[in-house]
């Protein structure tokens, strides 16, 4: 790393002689509990203005993205990758060969050479990148995030990251392999609140999963709880459960995952309260940042990860058109409330997340 060093960092004793934590002031008056932290201050605002461009678009999405397929690329039994160490950028002639990849090579092609301007490794360039861009994202956590990752010495081989045709118990599998319960993945999958698709469906590139892609709401769990229409069209795709609102894109896994016993009330229980989507969230999140890694070796930067913005809304709600009558109930045990409006005026088409 070739970083200029602006910190003073003073360290104090406690009224009665107890050593407490060293703290160092920053160059912009910043004061945090590690010097390295504000190495990452003028790299958390270059992400911001220079990657992000302030919003959370393509870019902001896409960089969560990255961060799970390349922390992904791990094993509990060893032999699958080191997990969320960069090597999904260090070693990108593998890895972005691999179809579960596809489309990832846009982001990695912004972070590799931002990583090398700022002297950061690419590990940390995918993970840090990935808490600053949900911080544009209104309503998203703040994730606790670690800073100090070397560089990646080996790939991931191909099979580590979930295919969205793949079945649910597939897919439960690969993801306790990597250390994750069924709970935690279908936390992690609140990401596909900011998202949209482009290689599933080439002909509606940029269509959202979400009406509010712009948002870290809870709106994608109640929308793929929504009873679905099939795909238009003799295409590919054709006789798969599509998402009932012009516009938005449904990933099968996600539609399954709404509707399996074993991950359905858990869905439902997000789709019902935001704030607890969120906190499970931030939970799996900064575990899924750690896969592989010894926080012994690295630096807890939290304290410069921005506050996002409160989503407009605390609560989901019924897109114009629809109403509790379509939700299709899943959860075996606990029945969807009737208690959520409807977002008042006519049905309208969820629009594009626009190309950065
Ligand atoms: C577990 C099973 C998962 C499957 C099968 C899956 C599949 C997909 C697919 C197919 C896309 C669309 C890619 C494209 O066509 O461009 C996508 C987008 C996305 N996924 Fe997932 N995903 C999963 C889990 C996750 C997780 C755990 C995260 C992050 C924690 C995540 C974050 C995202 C984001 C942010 C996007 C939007 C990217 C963009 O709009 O540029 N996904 N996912």
């Amino acid at each position: 790393m070739f970083f200029a060093l602006f910190a003073a960092v003073s360290i104090s004793a406690g009224a009665f002689g107890a050593a407490v934590a060293p703290r160092a002031t920053c160059s912009d008056g910043t004061v945090v509990s590690n010097a390295v932290c504000c190495n990452f201050i003028p790299v958390r605002d270059a992400f911001i203005s220079d990657v992000f461009e302030g919003t959370c678009g393509e870019n902001a999405h896409s960089t969560v993205r990255i961060a799970f397929h390349d922390a992904i690329g791990f094993s509990k039994a060893g032999g699958k990758g080191n997990g969320a160490d960069g090597s999904i950028i260090q070693f990108e002639d593998t890895e972005l060969a691999f179809e579960a990849n596809a489309g990832i090579d846009e982001i990695a092609d912004e972070l590799r050479p931002f990583a090398q301007q700022q002297g950061i490794s690419f590990g940390d360039a995918i993970h840090f990148g990935s808490s600053v861009a949900l911080s544009l994202c209104p309503g998203a956590p703040v994730v606790q995030t670690f800073v100090g990752r070397g560089n990646a010495t080996i790939p991931a081989p191909d099979g580590t990251v979930p295919d969205p045709f793949d079945p649910v118990t597939s897919i439960l599998n690969r993801m306790a392999d990597a250390g994750f319960n069924s709970d935690e993945v279908i936390a992690l999958l609140a990401s596909h609140s900011i998202a949209a698709q482009d290689e599933i469906e080439p002909a509606i590139q940029r269509s959202p999963f979400d009406s509010t892609p712009a948002q870290f709401d809870n709106q994608v769990f109640l929308e793929v709880q929504l009873r679905g229409v099939l795909f238009p069209g003799n295409g590919s795709h054709q006789g798969e459960v599509q998402s009932p609102l012009p516009g938005e894109f449904r990933l099968q896994s996600d539609g399954a995952f709404a509707r399996d016993s074993r991950t359905a009330c858990t869905w439902q229980s997000f789709a019902l309260n935001q704030a607890l989507m969120a906190q499970k969230f931030a939970a799996a999140m900064g575990k899924l940042s750690l896969t592989g890694q010894n926080t012994a070796n690295l630096v807890d930067c939290t304290e410069i990860i921005p506050k996002a913005a409160p989503a407009p809304r605390s609560q989901a709600f019924f897109p114009a058109g629809k109403t509790h009558n379509d939700i299709e109930q899943a959860c075996a045990t606990q029945a969807f409330p009737s208690t959520l409006s409807t977002q008042a005026g006519a049905t309208t088409s969820v629009a594009r997340v626009p190309e950065q």
